[in-house]
């Protein structure tokens, strides 16, 4: 089930990562030790993670948001230092490998696990209230998109401490994301977060289209509408335009890697044999 994971995927030898494991481990029992301790497990289960009210999933989001900028700044903070120590007579504090690890994370959290739920967030606050509504149109659909959003989250920072993360930079493009050039974890985890998580925003788009082209007020038509409304409504039509391609191209790519097919390469005849590789496949099963 863990595929190429095992044991070994833990790097024990990486100081930097074990640190950081440590303090996360000990934060965590923190976490876990004070909310045991004052007794709220049952307000925290019932009142936020089981919410489906649109405020307190907007500041759900905005907290992760804010986690995740604290995530991002550091790994841009240890990209600055090692393009401030490195020169021709020292390598710097960062092997190459985990440098491109680093900047790609660094640009995939930042894009994907920040400012996105951030404007997320803020949309789950403000606009069911500007527009007069009691929540989004389909408050349960609000509550999965957060938790797949969540679980692209926990997929992405898993990744720090288990295996590795791509070395491909944001967008990932083959063929260095391809097996050949990218054999480990790493894309493995890229496509796994993005996914899951894009699966979250796009259902979030639909819910918050519906919202605002069918539960406002009486008497607020469309050129009434505020215009952080209308922002919201014009990001909302472009995500559902844009992430349904990138679902499908992440499934292409994990077609390639998984599956032996060459969407994105020449090998085999590449785009010309794709269909030839689908039926390949298809009667190969
Ligand atoms: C604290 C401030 C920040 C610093 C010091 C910083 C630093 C850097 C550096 C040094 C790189 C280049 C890495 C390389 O190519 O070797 C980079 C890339 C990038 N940064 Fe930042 N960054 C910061 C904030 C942000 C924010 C707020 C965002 C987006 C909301 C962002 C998005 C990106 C993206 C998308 C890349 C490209 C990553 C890639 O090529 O795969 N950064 N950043």
């Amino acid at each position: 089930m863990l595929g190429k994971l095992t044991l070994e995927a833990i790097p024990y030898h990486e100081p930097i990562v074990m640190v950081t494991l440590a303090a996360v481990c000990l934060g965590g029992l923190a976490v876990f030790g004070a909310i045991t301790y004052f007794q709220k497990w049952k307000y925290l289960w019932t009142e936020w993670l089981t919410t489906v009210d649109h405020k307190r999933i907007g500041v759900m989001y905005i907290i992760v948001a804010l986690i995740m900028l604290l995530r991002g700044f550091a790994d841009a903070i240890m990209m600055r230092t090692q393009l401030a120590v490195a020169s021709s007579d020292s390598a710097g504090f960062l092997p190459p490998h985990h440098y491109d690890q680093i900047f790609t994370a660094h640009g995939v959290i930042m894009i994907f696990f920040m400012a996105m739920p951030f404007i997320t967030g803020l949309m789950n606050l403000v606009v069911p209230l500007q527009i007069g509504a009691r929540d989004v149109a389909y408050p349960f659909l609000n509550s999965l998109s957060f938790w797949l959003f969540g679980a692209g989250v926990a997929l992405m920072m898993i990744s720090l401490f288990v295996g590795e993360f791509a070395a491909t930079g944001w967008l990932a493009y083959p063929p260095l994301s391809g097996l050949d050039y990218s054999p480990s974890v790493g894309v493995d985890y890229y496509i796994w977060a993005l996914q899951i998580s894009g699966l979250g925003t796009t259902l979030s788009g639909i819910n918050f289209i519906v919202t605002i082209l069918r539960m406002r007020a009486p008497g607020m038509g469309l050129m009434k509408m505020p215009i952080f409304t209308w922002t919201s409504l014009v990001t909302n039509v472009l995500i559902v335009a844009a992430f349904p391609v990138l679902a499908a191209t992440l499934a292409l790519l994990t077609m390639d890697r998984y599956l032996g097919t060459h969407f994105f390469t020449n090998d085999m005849g590449g785009n010309v044999m794709m269909y030839v590789n689908l039926i390949w496949i298809w009667g190969h099963p």
